[in-house]
């Protein structure tokens, strides 16, 4: 079973307040989405192997620590999962990055793929889906599901926010994937919007309306 963590470090929890905030304004929401991004990309390392190595200090001789050549690949969800995308390579500049995109079938409302492009050596990376709302979590499970057909084995899926509803469907259709998020919110309204949330987050991060 995956794990659902929300991510309640203090910086991440102020920052996320001011992203909220009907008030802050494009250029502010895009800076804090990168810097909580980078945040939570923290925390979604941690779990990358070691190897032990052997180096001089001024010091003496000393067995210290590297990241042990783990492949990992970046989706963002287009569009806005382009906006968490350059906060996270701070941390871990060589991942790869690929791109799915989906629109909304008019008349059965599910998403429909319309472009996908991956590292070619998708079965030897840890993919990181970066989508910053899951709310009814269609979009979030179709692009897992276009991740595993094309042969990933390891996904993990980041979120900003998410509303219960969007949880709920992927620990169903994809219990073995790990959700990381900044926020569990209480509801989706008759909209679609999360419920606090903050509104839609590729027009707040685009300026588009
Ligand atoms: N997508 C958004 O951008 N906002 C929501 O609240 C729900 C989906």
């Amino acid at each position: 079973m995956g794990k659902i963590l929300v991510l309640d470090h203090p910086l991440i929890q102020h920052k996320l307040t001011f992203i909220r905030n009907v008030e802050t304004g494009t250029k502010e929401f895009r800076e804090l989405v990168d810097e909580v991004s980078t945040l939570m990309a923290f925390e979604i390392t941690r779990d990358l192997p070691l190897r032990e190595v052997q180096i001089n200090t001024p010091v003496r001789e000393a067995k210290s620590f590297v990241i042990s050549g783990k492949k990992l690949g970046v989706v963002p969800i287009l569009r806005a999962g382009l906006g968490m995308v350059e906060g996270i390579l701070k941390l871990i500049p060589a991942a790869k990055v690929g791109h799915v995109g989906f629109y909304r079938d008019p008349e059965t409302l599910k998403p429909v793929e319309y472009y996908v492009k991956l590292p070619s050596d998708v079965e030897e990376r840890e993919f990181i889906i970066l989508d910053p709302m899951l709310a009814t979590g269609g979009s979030a499970s179709a692009a897992i599901k276009a991740l595993k057909s094309r042969g990933a084995k390891q996904i993990k899926l980041m979120c900003l926010v998410a509303a219960p509803e969007g949880v709920s469907k992927i620990t169903v259709e994809h219990p073995e994937v790990d959700i990381y998020l900044a926020a569990l919110d209480e509801s989706l309204n008759e909209k679609g919007y999360i419920v606090p949330g903050l509104g839609d987050a590729g027009d707040r991060l685009f300026g588009t309306k």
